[in-house]
């Protein structure tokens, strides 16, 4: 372990004779630039040619003339020189800096220190590393961090808003101010040291199974934050015109009781028929990612396969629905990287979230995540993902191939808008990660 710790320390003392080197280099570029200055600038002692000769005494003028374009060829001759060096000095400070973010990943001036030192009270104790009491420990050091997202101090204000409460009091109703927090790359976001709101007259849950396919009491949870204020009126939502996240999954006696119960042999899948896929009983532990009011997990569940279910607070409390049917919700986004070890996961499920609306970078990185922690041989639905025609081919096929993933079915379908067909598409997808031998 000797020889690990002594790693950061070399690297340490690299960079500051680095970060000295570029130190002389930066003096010797700004002796540089204060020559250029002194040479073209008008309020140097540098003669300016028509400032104390008379205009209607041509010969003098002339000589003057003369003489002033020979001082103006010459300095035109020194800046030209003091140009080449500049250049060069460039091209070394740039070499110089590639070689700095080569060696720490980052700009030089993004130390953690530094970005620690913009925070403030909770947000600072919440984030610096605290030393460990027994000191050094082999796997972790003698200090261990805190995770928080670097988008957060992008929005140092919000995380100061988001940060400020009274210590041990309550905390103030904010998750959908979080979420758009975590939205912004502070993901995940600091600790608190405060107790959530308790809904008045809170009724314990009801017994599973029933709890399935139930609607939670409204005193389950606190409204203060959505504009609906009881689940009466989230059923009635998907009557009323507006758009909405998942606009009718509140409603269980709805379109939710037909969903994956059957196979239309086009873009939608049965739940058995991709179970079918694999050995009885293979399939047992998976995630299902942005999986609105549990659904998918619910009908799992009856299939004795344990599913999370990822959801944000969008337009509704997802995610206390999704724990009041007796289901496991998990509060993170899409661009997080999922918090399970690789080869885990049985299956992944996803419907309607993993789109075109995602940028490609950002796209591919979630596909490659999903392919980790699915174990060999495990399944990745992809249910209904929507994109225009000329993408499917061009951008999302080969995409889907370079991860590596193998088709099992492959469905698309182009989606009917009043009847209308236009050029958008759907497809649904059965894909399995292979397993080497
Ligand atoms: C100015 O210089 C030119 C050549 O560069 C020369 O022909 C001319 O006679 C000079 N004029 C005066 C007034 O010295
Ligand atoms: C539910 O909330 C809506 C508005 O959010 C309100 O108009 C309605 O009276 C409430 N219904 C019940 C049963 O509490
Ligand atoms: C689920 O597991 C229970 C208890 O082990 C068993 O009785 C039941 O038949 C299983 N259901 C299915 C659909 O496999
Ligand atoms: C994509 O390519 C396949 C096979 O080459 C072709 O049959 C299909 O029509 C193409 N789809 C679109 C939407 O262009």
């Amino acid at each position: 372990m000797g020889s690990e710790d002594s790693i950061p320390r070399k690297q340490a003392c690299q960079q500051f004779q680095i970060t000295y080197k570029l130190k002389i280099l930066l003096l010797i570029v700004a002796t540089n630039l204060f020559t250029i200055y002194i040479f073209t600038n008008p309020h140097s002692n540098f003669d300016h040619p028509l400032s104390r000769i008379s205009l209607w005494d041509t010969s003098p003028l002339l000589l003057k003339l003369n003489a002033t374009q020979d001082q103006l060829t010459e300095s035109h001759s020194q800046i030209l020189n003091l140009q080449t060096q500049l250049n060069s000095a460039q091209q070394l400070l740039g070499s110089l800096l590639d070689h700095l973010t080569s060696l720490n990943g980052n700009p030089p001036a993004a130390t953690y220190a530094d970005l620690l030192d913009d925070l403030h009270d909770e947000a600072r104790l919440a984030a610096a590393p605290h030393a460990l009491p027994l000191g050094n420990t082999p796997r972790i050091g003698s200090e261990i961090y805190a995770s928080v997202g670097g988008g957060c101090l992008n929005h140092k204000q919000d995380l100061a808003k988001y940060m400020s409460y009274e210590v041990g009091g309550e905390c103030p109703s904010d998750d959908v101010f979080a979420q758009t927090l975590m939205l912004k790359g502070c993901e995940p976001l600091p600790r608190r040291r405060c107790h959530p709101r308790q809904p008045a007259n809170y009724a314990e849950p009801r017994p599973l199974p029933g709890s399935m396919w139930a609607t939670p009491p409204d005193t389950s949870i606190v409204w203060d934050p959505y504009t609906c204020k009881n689940y009466t009126c989230l059923i009635e939502r998907k009557k009323f015109p507006g758009s909405y996240d998942c606009k009718d999954c509140f409603d269980l006696q709805g379109r939710e009781k037909t969903r994956w119960q059957y196979d239309n042999g086009g873009l939608d899948f049965g739940m058995d028929q991709v179970l079918a896929a694999k050995s009885a009983g293979s399939v047992r532990i998976g995630l299902d990612i942005g999986g609105g009011s549990g659904t998918f997990a619910a009908r799992m569940r009856e299939r004795n396969v344990t599913i999370i279910t990822t959801s944000m607070n969008f337009d509704g409390p997802f995610n206390s629905f999704i724990a009041s049917r007796g289901l496991i919700p998990m509060h993170v986004s899409i661009s997080q990287r999922f918090p399970f070890f690789e080869n885990t996961l049985d299956i992944i499920h996803s419907m309607h979230v993993l789109s075109n609306w995602i940028p490609d970078p950002m796209l591919e990185f979630a596909l490659y995540d999903i392919y980790r922690v699915l174990r060999p041989g495990g399944l990745f639905w992809l249910d209904r993902f929507f994109c225009f025609g000329w993408q499917l081919n061009e951008t999302y096929v080969p995409m889907f191939d370079r991860v590596g993933f193998k088709r099992l079915r492959w469905n698309t379908g182009m989606k009917l808008d009043r009847g209308i067909q236009k050029n958008e598409w759907y497809f649904s997808a059965l894909l399995e990660k292979p397993i080497f031998t």
